[in-house]
């Protein structure tokens, strides 16, 4: 096989803090790949905060160096010692440690577990496999956080209540409330962008749009109850705000940390509400639960949704996007087209 192009990013460290680092386009051959049973032709990635760290030299998220970075990749099997898999199966991975502690998707080729991939939904182009991507599957596995503890889109809507997204502008946050809204349930999102993005989050399908502010400073610790489940990607006051406004038997899916990874939180909205407080961890999903996930994604996301949150990029341009998500600049999906 011939050579291929990928961004690596290099860096110097002492005691976990990054002295010197570097991202750049490079021409690879094979021998840079990592161990794995399955090679794959990527056709995308996409730009998740995790992969805006590592792109730009922020710890925590780069485990190795040299490292080809991106958590996601959708593309063609080249070939595989995975007999599960052959030459030309569509298919999707998102995490497992790519873009971390393994070489990831943005490059035109990546040799990974075979246990990790699942098949691109026939439903599904690869391109907007690549639009879903971990904050999609994130999101996903969220809405099934919250079927499995008994959410019901009916009765949130006979209860006159709703389903509460926060970081809604977000990959994330565009993904749960487009997804939710599809389901049925009245959505509210929460957003520090509502005059810029509150338009945009209609059209995905929130009934309701409240400014983060709301939510993001102390609060006390049994509020006026007013979701029924809610989705957090922002973590901090925010989400012992949300806890405290559960209604009694609701659930929140704590799924990231935007504000701060503490939670100034009491037990008071658990042994009074009987709020349910769920994880979402999709880097360390199980296979079984990767392929749930994938399913409902090819059938439960408004195709027209997808797009209207999705733009394009060519490879190089990951390098300076990794900055602008870093800084809460872009919104919805970016999908990185790493042949061109
Ligand atoms: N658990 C998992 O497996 C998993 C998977 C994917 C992502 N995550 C985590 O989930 C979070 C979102 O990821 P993403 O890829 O969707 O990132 P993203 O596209 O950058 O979205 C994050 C959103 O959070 C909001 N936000 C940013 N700073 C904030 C602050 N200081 N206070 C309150 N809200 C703030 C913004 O939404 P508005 O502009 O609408 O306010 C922003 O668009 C990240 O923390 C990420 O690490 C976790």
């Amino acid at each position: 096989m011939g050579d291929f192009r990928a961004i690596v990013i290099e860096q110097e460290t002492e005691g976990g803090r990054i002295l010197a680092h570097t991202a750049e386009v490079r021409q690879l051959s094979d021998a840079f790949l990592m161990a794995g049973e399955v090679t794959v032709a990527v056709e995308f990635s996409d730009l998740n905060y995790k992969d805006g760290l590592a792109i730009a030299g922020r710890p925590g998220v780069a485990r190795v160096s040299p490292l080809i970075p991106g958590i996601d990749l959708v593309g063609v099997v080249e070939s595989s010692e995975d007999p599960r898999w052959r030459p030309g199966d569509r298919v999707v991975l998102n995490g497992d440690g790519i873009g971390e502690s393994h070489h990831g998707g943005l490059a035109e080729r990546a040799r990974v577990r075979g246990d990790a991939l699942v098949r691109v939904p026939d439903t599904l182009l690869n391109e907007q496999a690549a639009a879903i991507g971990t904050a999609g599957f994130t999101a996903m596995l969220a809405v099934l956080a919250l079927e499995r503890t008994g959410v019901d889109p009916e009765e949130v809507r006979e209860s006159g209540s709703s389903v509460l997204v926060t970081g809604a502008a977000g990959g994330v946050g565009s993904v749960a409330v487009s997804l939710l809204a599809k389901l049925g349930y009245p959505v509210t999102a929460s957003t520090g962008r509502p005059v810029e993005h509150g338009g945009y989050l209609t059209d995905l399908g929130a009934a309701a749009i409240i400014d983060r502010a709301e939510l993001s400073d102390p609060g006390r610790p049994l509020q006026t109850q007013r979701w029924a489940g809610a989705i957090d990607s922002v973590g901090s006051h925010t989400l012992a705000n949300v806890l405290a406004q559960t209604r009694y038997g609701g659930t929140v899916a704590a799924c990231g940390l935007a504000q701060g990874a503490d939670l100034p939180a009491t037990v008071m909205p658990f042994i009074l509400r009987g709020v349910t407080l769920t994880g979402i961890n999709s880097v360390e999903a199980p296979p079984a639960l990767r392929e749930t996930a994938w399913r409902r994604l090819g059938t439960d996301l408004d195709e027209e949704a997808l797009a209207a949150m999705t733009r394009f990029i060519p490879l190089a341009e990951a390098i300076p996007a990794a900055d602008d998500i870093l800084a809460g600049r872009l919104h919805g999906r970016t999908v990185v087209d790493v042949r061109a």
